[in-house]
């Protein structure tokens, strides 16, 4: 009896612990703004929707000063990029990274939570050699600028790639990086290993579904009950292509010795439409994945390699970016409509954990 009572107790704190827990805005869960579009919400529209939300950090690919004021005392984290066509000046000339940093950070911090600033997108796998040489010259001159503010510890810097600087990812344990990009990511690696800043990665399952179109491939890039995957390197098993896909990232930095940097998923998201030639764009497939994302990283449990933890993250994107070049898909991302209305719902209303945390409460 004392035992089951003990238990009972466990569960009880548990779900009251869960429950304020999700009441509020989760650090963890996060969410790209991109503003290729003309038909998006106000500022002040946008930062009330995100506060109504428990989404914690927003990503913007610039520096729209506009939406940067709106989420003053909000609290919510903000990430801010230098662009690719940044890089050189950033790179050559102090000067211009001291600039950059008056201009897009010190008029609102801290009053604007900016948290990260990324320096570049997806250069190392952009093929220019040029930019790739500079990338790392660049955040270290950003970084200077900061620490000459005493800002080096409260705001990091990185950049963000794409799941292609991997070479190898599959099993995850085989995770490894392309040789050619090597020495310039090694230096990166120390630049971000002494300043304790993020690894930056966009995975996409959606991507991974599109070249292997089959169900059970579906299931396991949607977090859906499917039979799994063993790692044959180490005997772990994936449920979900997304902790392999993270994984496989964790791997490839444990090869270089850097096992102890952060991995923060800047992007990662599922289309709800798309051109008919593209293979799982949908509003359900959309509604799963981001959905069952959200409860994998609300339970805390991690990735077979990284157990325990939640890998902060990104969801692309607020909104569809009507604008956008390419695919059909690459304009239907969006978790919410232009008209602030959600596109679906995947449990990140306020009020709707409100009402599970009374739920849960009253059927205990
Ligand atoms: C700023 O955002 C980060 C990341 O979401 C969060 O951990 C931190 O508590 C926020 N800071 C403030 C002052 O609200």
């Amino acid at each position: 009896m004392a035992t089951t009572s003990n238990l009972s107790f466990l569960l009880y704190l548990t779900l009251i612990a869960t429950s304020l827990y999700f009441a509020d805005s989760q650090s963890f869960i996060g969410v790209n703004y991109g503003q290729v579009a003309d038909n998006l919400p106000p500022p002040d529209a946008t930062a009330n929707l995100l506060k109504s939300t428990s989404i914690g950090k927003v990503r913007l690919y610039g520096a729209d000063p506009a939406i940067i004021k709106a989420l003053a005392n909000s609290g919510i984290g903000i990430t801010i990029g230098a662009a690719n066509g940044d890089i050189p000046s950033l790179a050559s000339d102090q000067n211009s990274a001291t600039q950059w940093v008056n201009s897009n950070v010190l008029p609102y911090y801290p009053a604007s939570n900016i948290t990260l600033i990324t320096v570049g997108n997806e250069v190392m796998t952009s093929g220019d050699n040029g930019l790739i040489s500079q990338l790392v010259p660049a955040i270290q001159n950003v970084q200077n600028a900061l620490n000459s503010v005493s800002l080096g510890g409260n705001i990091k810097v990185s950049s963000v790639h794409s799941m292609a600087v991997l070479t190898q990812s599959d099993p995850p344990s085989s995770g490894s990086f392309d040789p050619n990009l090597k020495n310039t990511l090694k230096q990166l690696l120390e630049f971000q290993k002494e300043n304790k800043a993020p690894f930056t990665i966009n995975p996409y399952p959606f991507f991974a579904y599109q070249s292997d179109p089959r169900s059970e491939t579906l299931a396991f890039c949607l977090f859906q009950p499917n039979s799994g995957r063993v790692d044959s390197g180490n005997g772990k098993l994936y449920t979900n292509m997304f902790d392999a896909q993270v994984d496989a990232v964790h791997s490839a930095l444990s090869g270089m010795g850097f096992e102890d940097i952060e991995i923060v998923v800047a992007e990662t998201g599922w289309p709800t439409r798309g051109d008919n030639n593209e293979v799982g764009p949908s509003v359900e497939n959309a509604k799963s994945y981001n959905g069952n994302l959200i409860t994998h990283l609300r339970s805390l449990v991690g990735t077979p390699l990284m157990p325990g933890k939640s890998i902060d993250t990104y969801i692309f994107a607020l909104y569809d970016e009507d604008l956008k070049p390419g695919a059909g898909s690459e304009r239907a991302f969006g978790l919410y409509k232009t008209d602030l209305s959600v596109a679906y719902d995947v449990g990140l209303d306020k009020s709707s954990q409100k009402v599970n945390k009374l739920k849960s409460l009253f059927f205990y």
